[in-house]
């Protein structure tokens, strides 16, 4: 099955079946932006809205971006302000945005889905302001050499979904490729996880 048709599928049920890592990566996703406020924000993969809700209050616009239909009608579901705008985009082609339009690009839990990084930077790059930010909280790799991947119940069948393994250093380098500096890196275990690997990695790069 391709990633778009789990996505669509996964769609009834992503908000309500259980799920550590998203859980943990809202958390996260609101306590490291917190108290800031940007012009206008791009989130990349936006899913079913859950941390776009919280976007839409730290900035003055926001696009959100996402190739599952299913994904996005419930995120429009779930967020009804005026200054949030949707659209489905397939984020290994070109994205629907402008050079240099926004100040914060935002992506959470979508690049184990994408084989190439080195287009996310470019375009990542090619879309933001100089000095804009760009926030990335995604499974911690650790996690992918153990065989953790996004995967989900659907009447008694598991159904997994494709993913590429990224290394801390495939992010890091493609990033400095493409003229971002790291600002912060940290690593994020759920309180369920005491003596395993981090769950989520988290990098917060600016352009220069
Ligand atoms: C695990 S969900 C995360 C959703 C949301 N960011 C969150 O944290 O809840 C991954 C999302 O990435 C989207 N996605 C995966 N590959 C994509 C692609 N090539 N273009 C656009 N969206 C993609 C999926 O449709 C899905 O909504």
């Amino acid at each position: 099955m391709s990633i778009q048709n789990s996505y669509n599928q996964w769609s009834e049920i992503y908000d309500s079946n259980q799920n550590l890592t998203r859980d943990l990566d809202q958390m996260l996703t609101r306590k490291s932006i917190a108290g800031q406020h940007f012009d206008s924000i791009l989130e990349i993969g936006c899913g079913t809205g859950k941390n776009t809700i919280f976007l839409a209050d730290i900035g003055a616009k926001v696009h959100a971006l996402d190739f599952s239909s299913g994904m996005i009608e419930k995120a429009k579901e779930k967020v009804k302000a005026e200054n949030v705008r949707f659209s489905i985009a397939d984020l290994t082609k070109r994205w629907p945005c402008d050079d240099a339009e926004y100040d914060l690009v935002t992506c959470n839990l979508v690049l184990e889905h994408i084989q190439d990084l080195d287009h996310i930077f470019a375009e990542a790059s090619r879309t933001l302001k100089p000095k804009g930010r760009f926030f990335i909280n995604e499974l911690h790799p650790f996690r992918q050499y153990q065989g953790a991947k996004a995967r989900f119940e659907k009447v008694g069948e598991t159904i997994e979904v494709d993913v590429f393994v990224h290394h801390i250093s495939d992010f890091t380098n493609s990033a400095a490729g493409h003229g971002f500096t790291l600002v912060k890196f940290d690593e994020y275990w759920h309180e369920a996880d005491k003596n395993k690997p981090p769950r989520i990695a988290s990098f917060l790069f600016v352009k220069a």
